[in-house]
């Protein structure tokens, strides 16, 4: 075990109370629906809720903010269930300058928060950081680079340098920059055991838990950048990844609370993990998308034939289907929904206030599909 295996609820909140001893203000996760941003059909990163803060337009309500920010990414759809690492729905843990500190302390403070014995006490020699390698427009990140070798202590040769498809970060339009992941090696044993496996590798040894943006500059959309008025920090790290590194879990679906929610999935259809493939990617795709549902519903999003109302009904229907694979013909993702939000209230206290809403929004759903099955 690399660490003690801290659960994913107990990893949350030592996040966000390590950054509070930081001077962070602490703000609880946005709506999953964006608000003033027609770039973005759901939240998709910490960052996005608060670009305004980031491009100065708003008054942040401090300089220094840190959150855990439910998010949903549906360009990975037809990968979830076949890979360890992807998922719609994650929960990202952010910590946030607005023309505040820069490099030097979100670089010291993200080392501190992994490897301190006091926080999450990873082993440092598993840890990896990569920096920008820079291109035609956007130089090389000396500075990162420099932090991290001596300032860290970091061999030169634990360092990587990558490109700008690893190590800048931007999201359609808005604030950017180039920025520094960190690594956890996992060992050999979940190797692709290739000559060549090393940091970067697809396969599911080297995984990427943390990714440090040095945010400072505005893309209009059109990959026209302009430097920004202040320089900002945007950290990301996804908490189900953080939580698999801790528990040394095959994937985010063994994590404690998800596997929960699968367990459920499997008293429903008597399908258990590891009968055959084809039920495990069944039953990881039910698991993920039933926690997708439950949260867009509770943030307000009813399902439809446009926008993200169209990502809902995609996601209930997938599921359902998947439920069929599995032999389950009638509904049951309503019942799944309890278990999300036993899983999730400590820190989402809305879902058990509209868990009633919840479940009859999928119940009429999964009828509404069963009848148009039926019809077909
Ligand atoms: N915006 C960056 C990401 O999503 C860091 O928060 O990875």
């Amino acid at each position: 075990m690399p660490t003690k295996p801290y659960g994913l609820n107990e990893l949350r909140e030592m996040f966000l109370k390590f950054f509070e001893t930081k001077g962070h203000l602490r703000l609880p996760s946005f709506s999953l629906i964006p608000q003033n941003d027609a770039s973005l059909l759901l939240i998709n990163s910490g960052m996005a809720p608060m670009k305004p803060f980031f491009t100065g337009e708003q008054e942040p309500p401090r300089h220094r903010v840190t959150t855990c920010q439910k998010c949903i990414r549906t360009g990975d759809i037809e990968n979830i269930g076949h890979t360890a690492r992807h998922g719609t729905y994650f929960e990202m843990l952010g910590n946030f300058s607005f023309g505040d500190y820069f490099k030097t302390e979100a670089i010291h403070w993200a080392w501190e928060f992994l490897t301190s014995p006091e926080w999450v006490g990873l082993d440092p020699n598993r840890l990896y950081p990569s920096v920008f390698a820079g291109n035609e427009t956007t130089p090389a990140d000396d500075e990162a680079f420099r932090i991290w070798n001596e300032e860290i202590g970091i061999p030169a040769d634990h360092i990587f340098k990558f490109g700008k498809e690893d190590n800048f970060w931007e999201h359609g339009s808005g604030p950017c920059g180039p920025c520094s992941e960190i690594y956890y090696d996992r060992g050999e044993q979940w190797g692709c055991g290739k000559p060549g496996c090393t940091v970067g590798c697809d396969c599911d040894r080297y995984i990427e838990v943390w990714n440090v943006v040095f945010s400072q500059f505005d893309n209009d959309g059109e990959n026209h950048y302009t430097e920004l008025k202040q320089k900002n920090i945007d950290t990301g790290m996804g908490l189900e990844r953080l939580a698999c590194v801790c528990q040394d879990v095959a994937s985010l679906f063994d994590v404690d609370t998800v596997m929960n929610i699968t367990n459920k999935v499997s008293e429903i259809t008597h399908a258990h993990y590891g009968e055959t493939a084809a039920k495990d990617v069944s039953l990881r795709v039910i698991t993920d998308h039933i926690r997708s549902a439950t949260f867009m519903i509770c943030d307000g999003v009813l399902p439809s034939n446009e926008g993200r109302g169209y990502v809902l009904r995609r996601l209930l229907r997938r599921a359902a289907r998947h439920g069929k694979l599995l032999g389950v013909n009638d509904p049951f993702l309503y019942e799944v929904c309890d278990t999300v939000i036993h899983e999730n209230e400590g820190h989402y206290p809305e879902l058990r206030e509209r868990q009633d809403y919840i479940t009859k929004v999928i119940r009429t759903e999964e009828e509404n599909f069963a009848r148009t099955i039926d019809g077909g």
